[in-house]
Formats: structure tokens, C-alpha cells, sequence
């Protein structure tokens, strides 16, 4: 090669650090943007966190972090308990704002942690929050002696296998499909769009059966516990419904992002 050759090649590895030194300023300026922006930050405390919103605590424990944290911040808690602060904080700030702010590549979540979260959400409802709404009808209401009251149980455990049907889905073929992305092996014939355009909200039949209840409640339920029951309901109904938010604007578009990133790769 010759002077000029040695220039040309010496001017062309300039550009691509340019461009590489570029890019990585890029990525630190949105992530700083994006960390600057966001309602709850990583060196918020978290007890702070809580007392602003209390509906938190479900979000907590479905990451597996547990209380008696004292004054340390959401990320010293985060990385006490091994669990990925960004991903965190992106559901968080989701539910107290009501959107997303992850836009694209430079807001990358962990996917496993969603999916960790997502699983425990499922076992919240279907094991715990259903059946104990279930306990609290039967007690209310004499389901024996009453049409009304056999009606309303009948409803909801319709409802509970709709949800059971829903959560199915997603446990056994959406997310096993993601774990073989994520390994690099997912099969050809199904994709994140598949499931997305068929999530229906889950959320809509409790609407049904509170009408029911607040419409034909039979004359001799326990009103105390009827009510209670009732709130639970209206409870678990809001959250069921972010719950499917949580996976329509952060879960799909992070699946989403990394089929393109796949397919990308196979280039
Ligand atoms: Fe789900
Ligand atoms: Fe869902």
C-alpha cells in the first residue's frame, strides 16, 4: 500500500470511531434522558417509593424483593435481591404514569426479569386473589338455598376459568416461545404479533358479575362481607387490567425489539 492508500485507510478507521464514539455518546445521553425523566428513579428510596403509592407493594414482591429494606435506594434493593433495577422501574413507572417511556434499543429491559414477574403475577391472581374473593362470596352468600346467590358463584367460576384459560395461554405457549428466542431456537410459525393481536383484557366479565351482585344481591347476604368480597372484586378487576397493560406496552414491545434484533443477526 502506498502513502496515499496508508491515508485513505487511516481516514476511514477515523469515521468509524467517529461514528462508534458518536453512537455510544447517543446511548448515554437517552439513557441519562430517559432515568432523568422518570417518575421513580434509582436513587429514590424505597420506602419513599411505597408511601407515594402503596399499590407498589404487589409490584415488589412479584420481583421477588422483600420488605425490612430500611433506608436503602430502589437500585441498593434491587441489587440486594439480584433483581434488574431498569426493569423494575420501568413497570413501576408505568403504573404511575400510565405509559411507557422505553423507546427502542437504548432502553433495554431484562427480558427474563419481566417474564419472572409476569409468572408471579399470574400465580398472585389464579392462587391466591381468586380463590380467596371465591371464599369470601360463599361466606356472604347462602349459595344453598338462594338462585341469585348460585348464580353468582356460577358466574365466577366461569370467570376463573376464563382467566385460568387466559394466563394458560400465555405460560405455556407465549412465553415458552420467548425463552426459545431468547436461547436462539424459536420455532419459525409463531411470533410476539400472534399473541398480541388477540389479548383481550381479561378484566371485562368482573364488570358483568359486580353489576350482578350491586343489581340481584339476594336479601339475606352477610352485607359486611358481601362488601368486602365486593372491593376485592373491584381490586383485583383494576389489577388484571394493568397487569394486561404491562404486557401489551412493555412486554410485546420488548419482544418485538429482539425478533428484529434476531433477524438482524441471521442477516
Ligand atoms: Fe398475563
Ligand atoms: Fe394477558
Amino acid at each position: 500500500m502506498n502513502l496515499q492508500g496508508h491515508i485513505k485507510y487511516l481516514q476511514m478507521v477515523i469515521a468509524r470511531l467517529e461514528n462508534i464514539v458518536f453512537l455510544c455518546i447517543t446511548l448515554i445521553y437517552n439513557g441519562y434522558r430517559m432515568d432523568n425523566l422518570q417518575k421513580y428513579k434509582p436513587t429514590d428510596k424505597m420506602v419513599d417509593l411505597i408511601s407515594d403509592d402503596y399499590s407498589l407493594l404487589q409490584v415488589m414482591s412479584r420481583f421477588g424483593l422483600s420488605l425490612g429494606f430500611g433506608d436503602k435506594t430502589v437500585s441498593e434493593v434491587c441489587e440486594m435481591n439480584h433483581v434488574d433495577c431498569r426493569t423494575f422501574l420501568a413497570v413501576v413507572n408505568f403504573m404511575a404514569e400510565g405509559f411507557s417511556r422505553l423507546s427502542g434499543d437504548h432502553d433495554e429491559i431484562s427480558i427474563p426479569a419481566l417474564i419472572d414477574y409476569l409468572r408471579q403475577a399470574h400465580i398472585y391472581f389464579l392462587d391466591f386473589c381468586l380463590p380467596s374473593i371465591r371464599r369470601k362470596l360463599i361466606e356472604a352468600i347462602d349459595c344453598s338455598q338462594d338462585d341469585v346467590a348460585f348464580l353468582i358463584l356460577k358466574f365466577f367460576d366461569e370467570y376463573m376459568r376464563e382467566v385460568r384459560r387466559h394466563m394458560d395461554y400465555e405460560e405455556k405457549t407465549v412465553f415458552k416461545y420467548v425463552d426459545a428466542l431468547l436461547q436462539g431456537n424459536a420455532p419459525r410459525n409463531y411470533q410476539i404479533s400472534t399473541f398480541s393481536k388477540h389479548h383481550d383484557q381479561v378484566g371485562e366479565t368482573l364488570t358483568e358479575l359486580k353489576k350482578l351482585i350491586i343489581k340481584y344481591c339476594p336479601a339475606k347476604a352477610n352485607v359486611n362481607l358481601l362488601n368486602a368480597a365486593l372491593f376485592d372484586i373491584y381490586a383485583c378487576e383494576e389489577g388484571l387490567e394493568s397487569h394486561c397493560k404491562v404486557e401489551d406496552y412493555i412486554f410485546v414491545p420488548a419482544i418485538l425489539n429482539l425478533e428484529r434484533r434476531m433477524i438482524e443477526n441471521e442477516k
